[in-house]
């Protein structure tokens, strides 16, 4: 399965949510083009499962259990990358919660807490312990993920929206900053994508009435679907690879129109 000559051959990458719909796919993605994988997840049994099956295939991946929102595992699996694989080109910060949904009166701080803390201080963190590894070894890539709620307002999903608009902020200032270091930072923007996290947000929104909630959020997306998670794994890898060799700082949407 594993492409010689591909195009993340001899490179090391970090994926965060490793375990999640969008890492799963991103994981093996770059592992089929020949990387060398961490897959970095909080879930160690259901990251574990995924990097022992592309071994199976054939593919380079190793699984870190690691709670992005706490500094100790951030810097833990940053140096144990190193320490397994000799250092670090890509990192895909990808790890993310959605949190609860509902009107700002009855926000629950301990959730807020807990959405700025993965969402926020986990790519904050990421890019906090890469770029030092990055910039020993002459540049890299990293890609964190924001969402269209990064771009515009989420009614409902106010504490995930505001976590994904600091995203965008981390990433064009880190970008700015780490530029002359040959470091790139971009952000992809997904729209909703099937699988868990949406189909949780729409219950979230409307409890037991989740198809009125996905009718409507379809109705903003002019090609008419979610997202996938192929959608997202081919801006990702395209993002991190040669060819973007002079995108830097940018918040690119995958959603079909929606924020066109
Ligand atoms: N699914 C969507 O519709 C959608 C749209 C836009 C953006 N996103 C973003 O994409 C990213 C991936 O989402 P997904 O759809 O794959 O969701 P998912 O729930 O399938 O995957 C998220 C993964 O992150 C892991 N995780 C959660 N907290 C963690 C922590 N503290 N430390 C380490 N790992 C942790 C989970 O175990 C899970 O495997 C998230 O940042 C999400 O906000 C998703």
């Amino acid at each position: 399965m594993q492409v010689t000559g591909g195009r993340f051959e001899n490179k090391v990458v970090i994926v965060t949510g490793a375990a999640g719909d969008i890492g799963r796919e991103t994981t093996r993605r770059f592992a089929a083009e020949g990387a060398t994988v961490a897959a970095v997840d909080s879930d160690a049994d259901r990251v574990r499962a995924l990097a022992a099956g592309l071994r199976k295939d054939g593919l380079q991946v190793i699984a870190l259990r690691a709670d992005v929102s706490r500094e100790e595992d951030v810097e833990r699996y940053v140096e144990m990358t190193c320490t397994e694989f000799g250092g670090v080109d890509i990192l895909f910060n990808n790890a993310g919660v959605e949190g609860e949904a509902g009107d700002i009166s009855e926000c629950d701080l301990a959730d807020f807490d807990r959405v700025m803390g993965v969402n926020v201080r986990g790519v904050l963190l990421g890019m906090k312990y890469v770029v030092p590894v990055m910039r020993a070894r002459g540049g890299g890539a990293i890609v964190n993920t924001a969402s269209v709620a990064g771009l515009s307002g989420a009614s409902l999903i106010s504490s995930y929206c505001a976590s994904k608009h600091a995203v965008i902020g981390l990433t064009r200032s880190v970008a700015m900053q780490q530029g002359p270091n040959n470091i790139r930072v971009n952000a992809v923007c997904p729209a909703a994508m099937t699988g868990r996290m949406m189909t949780s947000i729409e219950n979230k929104m409307s409890p037991g009435d989740a198809d009125t909630v996905r009718d409507a959020v379809l109705g903003t997306i002019p090609m008419g679907r979610y997202a996938r998670p192929g959608d997202v794994a081919s801006m990702v890898t395209h993002l991190c690879s040669d060819e973007a060799s002079f995108l830097n700082g940018g918040a690119y949407p995958v959603d079909g129109g929606a924020t066109a």
